[in-house]
């Protein structure tokens, strides 16, 4: 078949700071998926892209040809209004869990694609695969199946949904090009886009943890997302919220899931609580409920607990089988007494990635117990020898890289000095 563009043209013209057409982009993103467009030409245009960027007609296109490269999802057989939330990602965040089955329970029903760990930030679907059977390739008559009888569902994205962003992802991940805001934009809103979501509030993490650790950028990046959303009708909204320490006392995937049992139990530390409920409201608001038990109660009252171990069974898991538990651990201790005044998120996540939470290859099987749980957090009074960490790993030798990660990672000052870290919400962003 005769191309209607050649791929160098197109990589010369980015390159070159011109404007890309509709007709090129839709050119670009389909002969990329039907490989006629190579990895290392489309690595050279990532790069032109991440350096010279793409105004917001391209961004719009681009994101509308991912779009177009698969399958678009309909819940309109559903009877209550849908809404998802998506995290940009981060350490510790394992607000996705609680969150579902809570809005759920206030009557919203939430299809949620959810994603695998990508470099130091934990995956949604890898916490979940600690619980033994649980299953999160759904077919999409088997998605529709528990949504309609739980109310949510959390499972991975199919493969006829946005392949083309599959292909991309795959290669921004080796090409150093994941870290432009046209591109994360495009990436994340195709996806949900297809998914078909009513509502979407987007989680958008900013500090040391996240993939945007400056909150202007943050800031830009939740906006462009914002504003593909509304263009293509869903109903979108962005939190920009703190990842300059990690969310809550563990990081790691059956330390997180554990974590989130308390929440639903109705404990559970303050942070993930408050970022749960915000996000609960924010996710109800946007599809216009005025539920009839609020979200604090149904947390506390149990109703989460029932959706969640609803949602559970019907993906095969096992809600009373023990979760997997490390077989090492090691305490890391203050040397000082003292106020802790950080506990840096970036360097705790990629500690516990080296214990075996994370991947270091694609593919690569992980050690659901390991992580790290957290027992002091900035602001809070420390002894001289109280742990401060504990790290978790099924092999000893994996704590050696693990401390070294953690070098710098927290310090302890007197109890009167301040404490500096970003307000758990940064910026609201609406359309
Ligand atoms: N998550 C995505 O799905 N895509 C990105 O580019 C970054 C985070």
């Amino acid at each position: 078949m005769s191309e209607k563009f050649a791929a160098v043209e197109i990589i010369s013209a980015k390159r070159d700071k011109h404007e890309l057409s509709n007709e090129q982009i839709d050119w670009t993103i389909d002969a990329y998926t039907r490989g006629v467009i190579a990895d290392e030409q489309m690595s050279a245009l990532l790069m032109a892209i991440l350096l010279n960027g793409m105004n917001n007609r391209e961004i719009s296109k681009w994101t509308e040809a991912m779009i177009a490269s698969g399958e678009k999802m309909n819940w309109s057989m559903l009877d209550r209004p849908t809404v998802d939330k998506h995290s940009t990602g981060g350490v510790g965040d394992k607000i996705t869990l609680p969150l579902a089955p809570l809005v759920a329970a206030c009557g919203a029903a939430v299809p949620q694609l959810s994603g695998r760990g990508l470099g130091h930030t934990g995956g949604t679907l890898d916490k979940l695969e600690s619980i033994k059977g649980w299953k999160a390739n759904l077919s999409n008559a088997e998605m529709l199946k528990v949504i309609q009888e739980c109310g949510a569902v959390i499972c991975a994205a199919g493969a006829g949904l946005a392949p083309a962003d599959k292909k991309l992802y795959a290669l921004r991940d080796v090409t150093g090009t994941v870290q432009a805001i046209p591109l994360i934009a495009s990436s994340i809103m195709s996806k949900k886009i297809a998914e078909g979501t009513s509502a979407l509030v987007l989680d958008v993490k900013t500090g040391s943890g996240a993939f945007m650790s400056d909150p202007k950028d943050a800031a830009l990046l939740a906006r462009t997302m914002v504003d593909l959303g509304k263009n293509a009708g869903v109903k979108t909204r962005a939190l920009v919220t703190a990842m300059d320490v990690p969310l809550g006392l563990t990081a790691g995937n059956a330390l997180e899931i554990r974590e989130t049992l308390e929440v639903l139990a109705g404990g559970g530390p303050s942070d993930v609580i408050e970022l749960t409920l915000l996000l609960a409201n924010e996710m109800l608001d946007a599809v216009g409920i005025k539920p009839k038990v609020s979200p604090e109660e149904a947390l506390k009252n149990g109703m989460a607990m029932d959706v969640w171990r609803k949602m559970i069974t019907a993906q095969g898991g096992d809600n009373d089988a023990p979760l997997p538990v490390a077989k090492e651990k090691m305490e890391i201790k203050a040397t000082a007494s003292g106020k802790l005044l950080n506990l840096d998120a970036m360097k705790v996540g990629v500690a516990a990635w080296r214990l075996g939470a994370g991947r270091q290859k694609q593919g690569e099987v992980l050690q659901l117990g390991s992580g790290i749980e957290i027992h002091a957090k900035p602001g809070d009074l420390v002894t001289k020898d109280q742990a401060i960490l504990t790290l978790h790993t099924d092999e000893v030798a994996r704590f050696e890289r693990a401390i070294d990660a953690l070098v710098g990672g927290f310090s302890i000052g007197g109890k009167d000095d301040e404490v500096k870290r970003l307000p758990l919400v940064v910026e609201r962003i609406e359309g």
